[in-house]
């Protein structure tokens, strides 16, 4: 059975729907993306999974188990790094890491937290409070505070998205490095509006249509080694063709124009029958 079962979700809000039929297994230590375009239900579907709010119908269930609360076996990171202000670099990772580890002593909590923090690269900027901090290096905080509980399963909700295009590219690739040096590997499902990024990190790739009712489309699997470099993949041949099956998928669920950033695709009729699945 699959780490992650995400079946048959749907959400309705109000008159509203927005999630239709959604479906999706991760396995353990797979790095899976959705992409999708805005407003199409990415962010709902981010809070479903975890279970920070009820699906109108379907299920999600992790390691077996059926998510009916926030477990402490998993780690968000939100767009917005929801750090609290009024803490430190150190007190916002420190508080996430006391209640993971209840059997460890104080001092302990603050050394994980301050090794966490080191990782990445905020050794000298742990004593500052979030409206001291870059919008990148808030973002960091988030990551070492996700990585610090050392969770099973890892939300990512267009954690890049806040950022400029060179921090966005250097956290990528920090984030890809910090998911291969973890002792055991972290099962994640990460939102991205950029298949670039998707490519870039994942295993395996869905997208989500546009909505009203937005379901996914069949996974496409990366077979690239990893680490893999950005500027490579642009030209890849194999990342080209992953990028144009996404697009395809896109924007023959999108209203004109199709919203999802990335470089330029080849029209899915250039892509070679043989190359599709
Ligand atoms: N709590 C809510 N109550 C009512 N409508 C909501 C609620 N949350 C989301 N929606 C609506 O559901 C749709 C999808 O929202 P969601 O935030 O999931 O999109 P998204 O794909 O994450 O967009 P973005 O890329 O802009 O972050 C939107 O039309 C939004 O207005
Ligand atoms: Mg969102």
């Amino acid at each position: 059975m699959a780490l992650i079962e995400i079946a048959g979700v749907a959400k309705t809000f109000g008159e509203r729907c927005v999630l239709s039929g959604v479906s999706l297994a991760v396995e353990e230590g797979e790095f899976v993306s959705i992409a999708g375009a805005s407003a199409s239900g990415k962010t709902t579907l981010m809070k479903i999974a975890p279970g920070l709010m009820p699906a109108g119908k379907g299920s999600v269930s992790v390691d077996g188990k059926p998510v009916t609360e926030f477990s402490r076996e998993a780690a968000i990171v939100f767009q917005n790094y929801s750090l609290l202000p009024w803490l430190s670099a150190l007190e916002n990772v420190r508080l996430a890491v006391e209640p993971a580890f209840p059997g460890k002593g104080a001092a302990w909590h603050t050394a994980h937290a301050d090794r966490y923090l080191r990782m990445v690269g905020l050794g000298t900027a742990m004593s500052k409070r979030p409206g001291q901090l870059s919008g990148g290096m808030r973002q960091r905080v988030a990551i070492a505070r996700a990585f610090a509980v050392e969770p099973k399963v890892m939300f990512l909700d267009e954690p890049f998205g806040a950022l400029d295009a060179l921090t966005r590219s250097t956290l990528q690739q920090e984030l890809a490095r910090m998911c291969s040096e973890a002792s055991r590997p972290v099962t994640t499902l990460m939102i991205t509006n950029n298949i670039d990024e998707a490519i870039l990190l994942s295993d395996r790739i869905v997208a989500l249509g546009r909505g009203p009712a937005a379901s996914l489309s069949p996974a496409v699997p990366v077979g690239l080694p990893k680490p893999r470099a950005a500027n490579l993949l642009l030209h890849d041949k194999a990342a080209v063709l992953i990028r144009a099956r996404l697009a395809e998928f896109l924007t023959a669920t999108a209203r004109p124009p199709a919203a999802v950033r990335g470089t330029s695709v080849p029209a899915a009729r250039e892509i070679p029958v043989e190359a599709r699945s």
